[in-house]
């Protein structure tokens, strides 16, 4: 028991470098995982809108398809505002097409995230009717607000 309390600053410092180790790492192990995390997530709101674009095209659409479809697109677009923390952009050995700039002009980039929120919430309330112009639209005006965000901050594929 006594070599304990002799031992006790020591303790106390090693006791709390372990414990910074151990609250530190996990975010160190999370930010170099957000990458894919963010490109997993895109590739999901990729899929839901071809399925979208899909059955649109197919001149008669599943409205039940639709929904499912809209309102994955619109959990995407809540998700979104937690894959751009700071350190996620390109750097050497990462794999990512998102530009710099994104963490350069936060509010320019947020603006774009929320614009794509609000026609991701458009569609999904639009697949809920049966006004197939209205659908249509709301599609169209969707895949707008992600090509005005890729445009200025995604790079081309190599
Ligand atoms: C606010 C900006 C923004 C909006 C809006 C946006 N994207 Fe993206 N998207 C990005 C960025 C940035 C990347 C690159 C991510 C990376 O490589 O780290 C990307 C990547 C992608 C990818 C490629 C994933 C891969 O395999 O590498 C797809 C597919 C995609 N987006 C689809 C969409 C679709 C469909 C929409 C609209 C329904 C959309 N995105 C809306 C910014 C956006």
């Amino acid at each position: 028991m006594q070599g304990n309390f002799r031992g006790g600053s020591t303790s106390r410092w090693l006791g709390a470098a372990l414990l910074w180790v151990l609250g530190v790492t996990p975010l160190l192990a999370a930010d170099s995982n957000i990458v894919k995390t963010r490109v997993a997530g895109y590739r999901e709101i990729g899929a839901a809108f071809k399925a979208i674009n899909d059955q649109l095209r197919s001149g008669t659409p599943q409205p039940y398809l639709l929904q499912v479809s809209a309102r994955e697109i619109a959990n995407g677009t809540r998700e979104q505002y937690r894959w751009f923390p700071a350190g996620s952009g390109p750097a050497p050995g990462v794999k990512t097409r998102a530009k710099v700039a994104i963490w350069g002009q936060p509010a320019k980039f947020k603006a774009l995230q929320d614009n794509f929120a609000a026609k991701a919430g458009a569609l999904a309330a639009a697949t809920k009717g049966k006004d197939a112009a209205r659908i249509q639209a709301a599609a169209k005006a969707l895949g707008a607000a992600c090509k005005a965000c890729h445009t200025v901050y995604r790079e081309e594929e190599d």
